[in-house]
């Protein structure tokens, strides 16, 4: 029986062997170092990607998460674009899912409930009366292996996780693996996720990362100017389930058509924004013919200059406004996060797609494989 000390001390050779190989010169290699032990004992690693134009990520393997994202601003000075913690505990007891891969399904299913192959599955509930995020341990919380996959062109890190068969109720053995790419030449962070079945079951993968495109984490992200390339969105009940209505975003304060601050129609007397607390929906992307990546969301920060750009192949996008952050999390740096001090955009199928037949599916089928991209694309331009 080989003990978790000994598979920890294991681990961290292999962390430090992987860094000499760094120090000797091998120049697209990650650089891999420990961040911490989880309460359960298990060795987490670190990943730097780094790239010729001074971009930075950091992913841990606990939960595949994106930790940090330094970025240039319009004077060329990077900072850190992404919220998160400065410890392992901060994630294993967040809950507010700081650049975690969400899965098995990304947002809300309805009472835990759907139908699949003339059953009814029943998920595990961790939102009130619904399941969200994979449930009560979701793959934001789970260790996941870590391997560099660094080429000349980009350095790419390669995180695996298997999902057991039942695992918050879902049915199937799902072998899920993302990758984090960097290219070496363009400040942008490509995400893939891979997943297979052995059962029939669903699939939802996202990231749940929060930015704020001003680097200065305390600050409300309202003055940052949107556009969402949607006409339509999916209205919810006071739950935040679909109601499973495709409503035209015309007239209403969910028309980012065009650029508009996100605080500028956030306070409208509007049920929408009542139910979400501010913006927590999901918009129904525009497809064009062609299959793949599609240009989703562009957000400008006006002090920095920073803009992202979110390109995904998936039909339908989150954008959350940080309504539950509420000054009680203290973030990266001690930094204290207050209400709205970042925003997400959770590229993804519809939120409790499973239980509405016009929504696109989110069925993965035994031996089907799934496959989903998503890229944050990063420069910065005057007023
Ligand atoms: C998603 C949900 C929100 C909230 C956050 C995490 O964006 O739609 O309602 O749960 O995740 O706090």
């Amino acid at each position: 029986m080989i003990s978790r000390g000994a598979v920890r001390s294991a681990c961290i050779v292999f962390l430090l062997f992987a860094n000499r190989l760094n120090a000797d010169g091998m120049k697209h290699k990650l650089h891999v170092s420990e961040f911490g032990t989880t309460q359960g004992g298990d060795s987490i690693g670190r990943f730097v990607l780094t790239n010729d134009r001074g971009a930075v990520a950091v992913v841990i393997s606990y939960g595949a998460t994106l930790v940090s994202l330094r970025m240039s601003d319009r004077m060329g000075r990077a900072a850190d674009v992404v919220l998160g913690y400065d410890n392992l505990a901060g994630y294993e007891y967040g809950k507010s899912y700081f650049g975690g891969t969400i899965g098995r399904y990304g947002n809300r299913i309805a009472g835990g409930q759907f139908p699949l192959g003339g059953k009814m599955v029943q998920v595990s509930k961790n939102d009130g009366p619904n399941s969200l995020h994979g449930g009560t341990t979701g793959f934001n919380k789970r260790v996941w292996a870590g391997v560099d996959r660094s080429r000349d062109d980009a350095q790419v890190l390669e995180l695996s996780y298997v999902s057991p068969d039942g695992e918050e109720g879902y049915p199937g053995r799902l072998q899920v693996k993302v990758t984090y790419t960097l290219p070496a030449k363009r400040n942008e962070l490509r995400i893939d996720y891979w997943a297979t079945t052995d059962k029939d079951t669903v699939s939802n993968l996202t990231n749940h990362s929060y930015f704020n495109l001003s680097g200065v984490a305390s600050t409300e992200i309202l003055e940052h100017e949107l556009v969402l390339h949607a006409s339509r969105f999916t209205p919810v009940d006071s739950t935040l389930i679909p109601t499973g209505e495709l409503r035209a975003v015309s007239g209403t304060p969910f028309d980012f058509r065009k650029p508009i601050a996100i605080g500028a129609r956030i306070n409208h007397d509007d049920e929408q924004l009542k139910f979400g607390k501010g913006y927590d929906h999901n918009w129904v992307l525009e497809k064009s013919d062609k299959p793949g990546l599609q240009l989703a969301a562009e957000v400008f920060e006006p002090t920095s200059g920073r803009v992202l750009e979110v390109l995904t192949t998936e039909p339908g996008i989150q954008f959350y406004s940080g309504n539950f952050l509420d000054g009680a999390a203290r973030g990266k740096g001690g930094e204290l996060y207050a209400y709205r001090a970042g925003f997400c955009l959770e590229t993804q199928h519809f939120p409790d797609s499973p239980n509405h037949n016009n929504f696109p599916s989110t069925e993965l089928k035994a031996g089907a494989t799934y496959h989903s991209t998503t890229i944050f694309r990063f420069s910065t331009r005057e007023k």
